[in-house]
């Protein structure tokens, strides 16, 4: 009898990754258009004789794009599912892609990366959300957190293909070509991601809030084996008997604190620096005096220190807590800004000091505030009212990244460099005394279970 049971929760478990790393592909396109921009700006200002306004723009112009859709995914996908609003963003993302690479005007294109970037808004919110609603509470960390890992892969392959077509040919291809084929290669994840997304279930959750309950069983059934399944189809009714999904509660005692954490976090991933690395990391080399390829390898190696130190993260997380993660991974960030500071301060750039300090940053960034926000944003609040508060949490997210993305170039100039990384070490004190103080542990808890905690409160 045990052996049977071992055996089924070794193919539930199956049953469970499988969707996980379906919809994390998700994070595989997040993370190529992150990083996409970076290799075609430097061709896309020669062939639109862009002004620096302009460039800013290319850039910028994708994050509208995710504000907007991270703001729409709550309404659409707590009304029409969320494997439909998925499957949407798939095909927005395609059209993005290919829409990047063919026009011969700047706005084109514009308006290309901006509808791209609502598939983003989606999937960023999504695939995390649905992730933690198929997961057992044992894993969901772990499999929330793939999502992250998802992005960090796609950030750093993408630096490869970027580097492979720009040395395909020579400058004047580049100008006329290689940035259209750095676009369009994205059309391919995008186009994998939708086939896949039809061999995917609904989420469980959803469809018991649709009053679809048998159908939720069926997945739950694969997922948990009959006993439990039908104990969680109970428990996620109850949930959904307290009250409507109406945002006002949000604001009420109790959930308001839940959509502070949710908030506040979301805010402080962005606002303690990392886009200013993830986008800027070549200039910010090249002002240490490194040349343009140094800077270019130094900048894949920042993608692979990402990537190592996010499997290092998805091991611990249901392991030590989301807790410990954020308090360890924040207090590391504060220190490494402080040196970066005092090394620009200093004049003591020309060593490796910087490079290994933003090597250290990326990495405590990876194992906390970089995968440990968004398991959080899509675990913590309750059952009928996740997809929108998750989306309101996202939202800030991504304008908080415009932002810092905007601001970072300017403060540079202005404030310098020392001002400008020590203003993201009192951020990550912010978030570790934030952490310390605000946000609860949800390690090993069922989602009905965080629920119950705002309510108590
Ligand atoms: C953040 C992104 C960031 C990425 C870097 C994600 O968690 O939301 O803004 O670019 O991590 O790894």
């Amino acid at each position: 009898m045990d052996s049977l049971n071992v055996k089924n929760e070794q193919v539930s478990m199956k049953f469970v990754i499988l969707v996980s790393i379906i919809s994390a592909l998700g994070g595989l396109l997040f993370g190529f258009d992150t990083a996409v921009v970076s290799g075609a700006i430097g061709f896309m200002e020669q062939r639109f004789q862009l002004s620096e306004l302009e460039v800013g723009w290319a850039v910028s112009s994708l994050i509208i794009g995710c504000i907007v859709g991270a703001a729409l995914s709550g309404l659409l996908s707590d009304r029409f599912g969320r494997k439909k609003v998925l499957i949407a963003a798939a095909l927005l993302f395609i059209i993005g892609s290919i829409g990047s690479a063919i026009p011969d005007t700047f706005t084109g294109y514009i308006i290309a990366r901006i509808i791209g970037g609502i598939g983003i808004g989606f999937t960023s919110t999504l695939c995390p959300l649905y992730n933690a609603e198929i997961a057992p509470a044992k894993y969901r960390g772990r499999l929330v957190a793939l999502n992250q890992l998802a992005v960090v892969t796609g950030i750093f392959v993408t630096y490869f293909i970027n580097l492979w077509i720009s040395n395909s040919g020579d400058i004047a291809w580049g100008i006329s070509h290689a940035w259209r084929w750095m676009f369009g290669v994205g059309a391919i994840p995008g186009f994998l991601f939708l086939v896949l997304l039809f061999f995917v279930p609904e989420s469980p959750r959803w469809l018991i809030k649709q009053k679809r309950p048998l159908d939720a069983l069926k997945i739950l059934l694969r997922i948990h084996g009959e006993e439990l399944a039908k104990k969680e189809v109970i428990e996620i009714k109850k949930s959904f008997e307290q009250e409507g999904g109406s945002l006002r509660q949000l604001f009420k005692p109790g959930l308001r604190i839940a959509l502070i954490v949710g908030v506040s976090l979301a805010i402080l991933q962005q606002i303690t620096g990392i886009n200013a690395v993830m986008y800027y990391a070549p200039e910010i080399f090249k002002a240490t005096g490194a040349g343009t390829n140094t800077a270019l390898s130094q900048t894949i190696l920042v993608g692979l220190i990402n990537f190592i130190f996010t499997i290092l993260a998805i091991w611990l997380i249901d392991r030590v807590g989301r807790k410990a993660l954020l308090l360890v991974g924040s207090a590391s960030m504060m220190v490494c800004l402080i040196v970066i500071g005092l090394a620009f301060q200093t004049g003591n750039t020309s060593g490796p000091l910087v490079l290994i300090f933003i090597l250290l940053y990326v990495a405590s960034f990876a194992i906390s505030l970089g995968p440990v926000v968004w398991v959080i944003m899509s675990e913590i609040f309750p059952n009928h009212i996740r997809g929108k508060a998750t989306a309101i949490a996202s939202m800030a997210l991504w304008a908080a990244d415009y932002v810092v993305s905007q601001s970072f170039p300017p403060l540079l100039s202005t404030a310098g460099p020392a001002i400008t990384f020590w203003l993201f070490a009192i951020m990550s004190l912010v978030s570790f005394l934030f952490t310390w103080r605000v946000v609860p542990e949800t390690k090993g808890k069922s989602l009905e279970e965080i629920e119950s905690l705002w309510i108590t409160k």
